[in-house]
């Protein structure tokens, strides 16, 4: 039999340490304030280093910390080389580095380069004057021929950005418009410039020359636009969707490869890399992390997260568990023998998983072990976002001044002003809006949840007398507990990191079941996804698993009268055995 730890050879050849580790996602603005300005900062994370590193974290991922109009909530960055006032100094992040790196952990920076801020001094020189040398750092275009500059349709395509209106922003000066995929005050880059290029690998470089250990990139997949720029179908209303010209665009590989080349390349052995990669699929996720094209370690696709909703995410319905097999088995069989996956049901722009996937009110801690506990035993690097190991929830937004997220705010405006009822849109934004995810740590019972001894810049959940960290860490039946088994299970066991996968009863409308098997090793997780007693007595070989070691479970031990398949409602379960054959 093989001892935990070892691994057979054909394995060990492909043993990166990402594949064994677990990423925690910071969003600086809401873990943790030091100095009571209501605004999470890098001061606030340094007092938290060891509550993570005894959760059992492999790795940080802070999301941008950078100097920032805050447009976007910091992915608007107006310089890449220094820090945002509000949340400390180099000096901080030095000192925060340093503290994650003495408890062997690793932190990785967010950054987004497929845009700037408009306050970034190179879109301010690009705006100042057409012919000023930086014009082109960025997309200019004039109007539609034949129409004014300004007008209504006037722009110079019918792309839609993705925080409502037009992808395109008139400038009178000049008379032309510049583009941004996201808000107005989000000015994209234009790649095609090698300029850019060098610019924005010379400062990978210097944050990598600082110590950190890699990159979480965004819309990375977008960066590559069809110079053409031709216009996008149109479902209804006045935009188009311009995203098949700019979403893995025709220079995409070339442009990774290259990153790869002139930045990672000779130092990759220590790093992370992952790319965020909206409508990537299963067959262009293998070309990204194929290993041996150096493009990235791991993509951030978007399938799962986006099957409980119609052609936005505001068109909301619930969630068939025969899609979600459907989908993450396609990914996990696409990504088994070539590249890697990362496993995710939270991070800053999901609502809070136990609300949308789980039951947040009688069976939250139940259901919120079961997502862990499924998630983390799929075959990929699972990323726990603040909050997901305590079983944090969707906030009780009341009315539209609650929201602080321009995506939410901005879809407010546009739905009502073409006729939404705003109880409607409201609705959904409670369902959706990435606020959710934004609502502050909940640390303690004490004021703000021990947050902030100032006004948080956005409501904390008033559930923090229930559910906050100290509480958890204090009670072994907790989620956090959970979590920190489930982390430390991938540590020990290789068939957890490296082991195959399989997914078992995939039509199943309740039960989520699969195995994973590594040498002779083989684990059965038995997950059921539903409020209602299921019945796991069809899983193929049932039988043999009567003797198995149950490793994990989030209920109490099987009742031995009771069939032992017969699982809880929200029940998960982890067997491990031995076997000579299947
Ligand atoms: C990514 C980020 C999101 C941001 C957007 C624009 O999707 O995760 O928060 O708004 O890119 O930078």
């Amino acid at each position: 039999m093989q001892a935990a730890g070892e691994l057979s050879d054909a394995w060990a050849t492909d043993r990166q340490w990402w594949k064994s580790a677990v990423v925690y996602q910071i969003y600086p603005r809401s873990f943790a304030d030091s100095d009571g300005d209501g605004i999470g900062d890098l001061g606030g994370i340094s007092s938290k280093i060891d509550y993570l590193a005894d959760l059992g974290v492999d790795v940080i991922w802070l999301s941008p910390v950078y100097p920032s109009p805050q447009d976007d909530a910091g992915y608007d960055i107006s310089n890449y080389q220094d820090i945002e006032p509000v949340f400390g100094t180099l000096a901080d992040f030095d000192a925060l580095l340093g503290a994650v790196h003495d408890r062997g952990m690793k932190l990785v920076m967010d950054l987004v380069v497929n845009h700037t801020s408009d306050e970034h001094p190179w879109f301010v020189e690009s705006k100042s004057s057409p012919v000023n040398p930086k014009r082109d750092w960025y997309w200019w275009r004039p109007g539609r021929e034949g129409m004014h500059g300004g007008d209504p349709g006037a722009e110079p395509t019918n792309w839609r950005a993705s925080f409502s209106g037009s992808a395109w922003q008139y400038q009178a000066e000049s008379g032309e418009y510049y583009l941004h995929l996201f808000s107005r005050k989000q000015p994209d880059l234009n790649w095609e410039n090698p300029e850019v290029r060098g610019a924005v690998y010379q400062m990978m470089r210097w944050w990598l020359d600082r110590g950190v250990d890699g990159f979480r990139m965004d819309v990375i997949n977008m960066i590559s636009k069809d110079p053409l720029l031709p216009d996008g179908h149109t479902r209804s209303g006045l935009w188009g969707d311009g995203s098949p010209h700019y979403i893995n665009g025709p220079r995409l590989h070339e442009f990774l490869q290259e990153m790869h080349r002139e930045v990672l390349a000779g130092r990759k052995d220590q790093l992370l890399t992952v790319g965020e990669m909206p409508g990537c699929t299963v067959e262009e996720a293998r070309l990204f992390t194929d290993q041996a094209r150096a493009e990235v370690d791991m993509v951030f696709q978007f399938e799962h997260v986006e099957l409980d909703q119609g052609a936005t995410k505001w068109e909301v319905h619930p969630l068939r568990l025969a899609d979600l097999k459907g989908s993450l088995g396609r990914w996990q069989a696409g990504l088994a023998d070539v590249g890697w996956n990362s496993l995710y049901w939270n991070n800053h722009d999901q609502p809070r998983a136990v609300s949308r996937f789980g039951d947040d009110g009688e069976y939250r801690v139940r259901s919120a072990k079961l997502l862990g506990t499924l998630l983390h035993l799929h075959r990929g690097t699972p990323y726990v976002y603040q909050g997901e190991e305590l079983g944090m929830t969707n906030a009780p937004f009341a009315q539209i001044s609650d929201f602080r997220d321009i995506e939410s705010i901005n879809h407010f405006a546009e739905a009502t002003a073409s006729g939404q009822s705003p109880e409607a849109v409201l609705a959904a934004l409670r369902t959706m809006s990435r606020d959710n995810a934004r609502t502050p740590v909940q640390w303690n019972d004490s004021d703000n949840a021990g947050f902030s001894t100032g006004q948080p810049w956005i409501p904390v959940n008033p559930n923090y007398h229930e559910i906050n960290a100290s509480a958890a860490r204090a009670d072994p039946e907790s989620v956090w507990h959970h979590y920190r088994t489930l982390i430390d299970l991938r540590h020990r066991e290789p068939a957890v990191a490296y082991g195959d996968f399989t997914m078992v009863l995939p039509e199943h409308e309740q039960i989520y079941a699969f195995t994973r098997r590594l040498d002779d090793v083989e684990l059965l997780v038995l997950g059921n996804v539903s409020g209602r007693t299921a019945m796991a007595d069809q899983i193929p070989y049932a039988g043999n698993w009567e003797n198995s070691e149950l490793l994990i479970t989030n209920a109490p031990a099987p009742d031995p009268s009771q069939p032992r398949l017969s699982l809880l409602p929200w029940e998960a379960r982890v067997y491990r055995r031995v076997v000579a054959d299947r």
